[in-house]
């Protein structure tokens, strides 16, 4: 049985650049879960397949293939044997992927793999329902959140860093959609476990969020 770090929250609340970090730190394995769904996602986007509608998603999961892999710690996902981890953080796939994990048939498909990953390692898992449902018994959950605003801005640098060309309004639209459907969603919705701590990173740089999370981490592994 590994230890399990389960961190959820938002999108843009940091959670894949600092769980990464700290994983780092602590020896662990990092697990990004978002890619899991992300590369459903990118299977509809490629095939054609309309995001909303569940049965031809839920359909299509017989032609999928998901597998994880590690390399030098960094997670690597491949889509019926292909390497597709940079395909998949096109800005268009992320609304596929929200969209994708509204349906029962992909989230119960992804489940088990999430599980076994963290029954062999040690790990901080990151999405959005670990600590609710996909690790319910995680020894530390934490809750990393920021205001809509400042996640919109990390998002847009990000993108204008990989030279996407996207208007700053327009993403904040796609945070605020992006978390109303996450968190309204009838299956697994995006929300607090009742034992997570809540971060709360608004106004902070990465480097004063990672101290105060490796610091909680920390204090919990003694
Ligand atoms: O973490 P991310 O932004 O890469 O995730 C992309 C989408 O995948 C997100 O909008 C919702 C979905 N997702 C999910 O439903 N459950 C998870 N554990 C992780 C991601």
């Amino acid at each position: 049985m590994g230890y399990n770090i389960a961190i959820d929250g938002p999108s843009g609340a940091g959670k894949s650049t600092l769980s990464r970090a700290i994983a780092k730190e602590i020896g662990f394995i990092y697990v990004d879960t978002g890619a899991l769904y992300r590369a459903v996602g990118f299977f509809a986007y490629q095939s054609k397949i309309n995001a909303d509608n569940k049965d031809a998603i839920a359909g299509m999961l017989s032609n999928i293939e998901i597998d994880l892999k590690f390399l030098h710690d960094e997670q690597r996902v491949f889509l019926n044997g292909k390497d597709v981890s940079d395909n998949i953080r096109m800005h268009i796939v992320s609304d596929f992927a929200s969209k994708v994990g509204a349906v029962t048939q992909v989230r119960d498909f992804l489940l088990d793999m999430q599980r076994r990953l963290a029954e062999k390692y040690d790990v901080v898992m990151d999405g959005r329902d670990i600590g609710t449902v996909v690790l319910p018994h995680a020894q530390l959950k934490i809750y990393l959140t920021a205001s809509a605003h400042d996640r919109a801005q990390r998002r847009y640098k990000e993108l204008l860093e990989k030279g996407q060309s996207v208007s700053f309004d327009k993403i904040l639209a796609d945070v605020i959609e992006r978390d109303k459907r996450d968190m309204s969603r009838e299956i697994a919705p995006l929300k607090i476990a009742d034992d997570a701590v809540v971060v709360d990173t608004t106004g902070k740089t990465f480097e004063q969020s990672l101290d105060l999370l490796t610091r909680l981490i920390k204090e919990h592994l003694k």
